[in-house]
């Protein structure tokens, strides 16, 4: 083995001890529950080399991954592009690309589901299709335009096909300037997508946005609870939305 190689081994044995001793120091409360969890971005290309996405680093979804997993669940992740992952190695990955794939992954995974985590940052429309080549910039001096067409929702189409109890988690990306506005958005989005507890943030305030170590969240279930949580690592915040979502 070259040097490189036995330090990758290294790391990854080190954080596969990590990850164990933590989990057996964890409550079991998840046990025997199936969890899926979709993160990261996703991407749409446009041509053969370019695409449309967003700076989603895919933290909050890993949080919860390794929390669920910490708590004794079966978990799979459903991740975006781009996005490196730290999870323990016996936590199933399915990597995707487009939004389209990761709808068609999370749509075969979710019969086999006890709880679904929708935190990727899915790209709402993917740009028409403009061809398999790189698109040139001599071909078009005057530039050009691109169609957009909407992508399935993943969270509102597998949220409202639920079965056996199934229980479901969503976010909300806002842009807003107060708490109430950000709490009224909170509660619309849990009804138009069906879920048990959704989780609002607004990514347009410090150590709330994409890509972030922390989070703050307005939080509200299905049953009218809701609470304000102010910022904390993405990890605490998992935490708590484990518990609320068996709770819920
Ligand atoms: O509608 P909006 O994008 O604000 O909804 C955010 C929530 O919906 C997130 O939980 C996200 O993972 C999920 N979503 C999805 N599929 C989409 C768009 C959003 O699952 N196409």
């Amino acid at each position: 083995m070259q040097a490189p190689e036995v330090f990758s081994f290294l790391r990854a044995r080190v954080r596969a001890i990590f990850f164990t001793a933590l989990r057996a120091l964890a409550p079991q409360d998840m046990a025997g529950k199936r969890v899926l969890v979709t993160l990261g971005p996703t991407r749409e290309p446009w041509d053969s080399v370019r695409f449309w996405s967003n700076p989603s680093s895919g933290r909050m979804g890993m949080a919860l991954a390794v929390c669920a997993w910490l708590r004794g669940a079966a978990v799979t992740a459903i991740c975006g592009p781009g996005i490196s992952l730290a999870l323990p190695c016996d936590l199933a990955c399915c990597h995707v690309c487009t939004a389209r794939e990761m709808f068609a992954a999370a749509h075969d995974l979710w019969p086999h589901m006890d709880m679904g985590m929708f935190t990727a940052a899915v790209a709402d429309f993917s740009p028409k299709s403009f061809g398999t080549k790189k698109a040139k910039k001599a071909d078009m001096p005057q530039g050009f335009t691109v169609d957009f067409v909407p992508n399935p929702d993943i969270l509102r189409t597998l949220a409202s096909k639920r079965t056996h109890g199934q229980k479901v988690l969503g976010f909300a990306a806002e842009t807003v300037d107060n708490t109430d506005t950000l709490l009224a958005l909170a509660q619309s989005k849990l009804a138009a997508k069906c879920a048990d507890v959704l989780a609002a943030n607004a990514v347009n305030v410090a150590g709330s946005g994409f890509g972030t170590e922390t989070n703050a969240a307005v939080v509200v279930d299905a049953h009218g609870r809701h609470e304000i949580w102010p910022t904390r690592s993405k990890a605490d915040i998992a935490w708590d939305l484990c518990t609320w979502l068996l709770h819920s």
